[in-house]
């Protein structure tokens, strides 16, 4: 999907409304770069084979993480902050509304490995879509 011509992350995002609906601005490698707009809960979910970059574009997004002994916590991310979910940790993204920008290779469902029946109307389940 490489293109001779520069995508505005701004004018991306005025281009769709649904939330945690990822769409891919870039392909590098074998890596999709994709925004978002986030609002609400999101799933529990992990990735099995991959680590999940977030950088925060605008407004707020908390990830909360689980470990290995269901011991949770939370990361509240602001616009400007980068943070790595490593590959297994399960994780759930919330927000009270922002957009954000993530960087996973190419087929990354944005559910990972969660159940079908436990996401929820809102949270698109998806590999990212065209802009
Ligand atoms: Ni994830």
């Amino acid at each position: 999907m490489s293109s001779s011509t520069p995508i505005n992350l701004a004018t991306a995002l005025a281009s769709f409304d649904e939330v945690y609906s990822p769409r891919i601005v870039a392909t590098m490698n074998d890596y999709d770069v994709r925004i978002a707009h986030t609002l609400g809960e999101h799933v529990w979910h992990a990735h099995a084979d991959t680590d999940e970059f977030f950088l925060v574009l605008d407004g707020q997004f908390d990830i909360a993480l689980r470990n290995d002994r269901g011991d949770e916590h939370t990361v509240v991310l602001t616009e400007g902050d980068v943070f790595v979910v490593p590959k297994g940790t399960e994780h759930k993204p919330s927000s009270p509304g922002g957009s954000i920008l993530m960087f996973e290779p190419t087929g990354t469902s944005t559910t990972g490995e969660a159940d079908a029946e436990s996401i929820p109307d809102h949270v698109d389940s998806t590999v990212g879509r065209a802009l």
